[in-house]
């Protein structure tokens, strides 16, 4: 008898705005795999039940994201080395009718360095802007490959010795004021917030004071160039695009339910860059 074709989600609120559908559409078409994988709206307050009934509702598991990424984090019973250390569950998937829960997000944020600057973890000193989720993975990434100096800089600062305080270590907590004292010192720049994302301020720095060996990265991808990427670019820095972590998170999550590790292909990028209107 043939498998059962595999079933996975995405659940947010809204969803409709979500580009996971079309990267695991991608792979489970280029892989010819029978699974499915949709996108699913759930309010808040019925996420919990949503999760009780994924069995029952043919599911092997999903990708979670905005607002359930805590909430998610707190209903696995299971969670791995990475989503303890984040605080927060992107991927879900059942083990003998247990829930269990990963983050995909820190993998995804260094598998992406290293498709597009090799080496970029020789790096030695990094400062991460913001101080939410997606800095959380970021320091995770860089205190994985052994950063010695990991800077928090956010604007509400207590937040930015929150997550020092959770980490340790490597990390030290920083306000905004402390931005360009900090820059001669930086060989790896993070942007973690959402300024320069469409709709948004932009991130207003000026990049004068990193050392020209210095990387760039924004986790912005819409635009796909942010004014901090065409800044540093101006300056010949080197610089990785946000999108590629998009892509690579959900490598790690495709291979989970469907067994098969995907490739991040410039094919599947066009597809993405296309949808996202062609932003350049
Ligand atoms: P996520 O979980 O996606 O990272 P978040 O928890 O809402 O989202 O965090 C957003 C980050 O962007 C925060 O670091 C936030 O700074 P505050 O903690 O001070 O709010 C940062 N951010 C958003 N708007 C900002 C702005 N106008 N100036 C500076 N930082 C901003």
């Amino acid at each position: 008898m043939a498998e059962a074709p595999i079933k996975a989600f995405v659940c947010g609120h809204p969803i409709k705005h979500s580009r996971s559908p079309l990267i695991h559409g991608y792979w489970l078409e280029k892989h010819g795999l029978q699974g499915s994988y949709e996108a699913v709206d759930i309010a808040p307050d019925d996420f919990p039940s949503f999760l009780r009934s994924l069995e029952e509702l043919g599911y092997a598991g999903g990708n979670v994201t905005l607002p359930h990424k805590e909430a998610a984090f707190r209903h696995a019973e299971k969670l791995d080395g990475a989503a303890e250390r984040i605080g927060a569950v992107n991927t879900l998937w059942l083990e003998g009718g247990h829930l269990c829960g990963s983050n995909t997000d820190a993998y995804g944020f260094a598998a992406n360095l290293d498709q597009q600057l090799p080496g970029w973890d020789s790096a030695r000193t990094a400062m991460v802007l913001g101080a939410g989720g997606a800095a959380r993975a970021v320091v995770h990434a860089l205190q994985e490959r052994g950063f010695d100096e990991i800077r928090i800089v956010n604007r509400t600062q207590a937040r930015a010795r929150d997550l020092q305080m959770r980490f340790g270590g490597s990390t030290s907590s920083h306000g905004w004021d402390e931005i360009e004292k900090l820059l001669p010192s930086t060989d790896l720049l993070v942007n973690t917030t959402s300024l320069g994302m469409a709709g948004s301020a932009l991130l207003d720095i000026s990049l004068d004071g990193l050392p020209d060996h210095a990387i760039v990265s924004d986790i912005v991808y819409v635009p796909l160039k942010t004014r901090l990427l065409k800044d540093a670019e101006a300056r010949n820095l080197r610089t990785a695009e946000g999108l590629g972590m998009l892509l690579h998170q959900a490598v790690a999550a495709f291979e989970r339910w469907f067994e098969v590790k995907p490739e991040v292909t410039d094919e599947l990028r066009q597809r993405i860059v296309h949808d996202l209107g062609g932003a350049k």
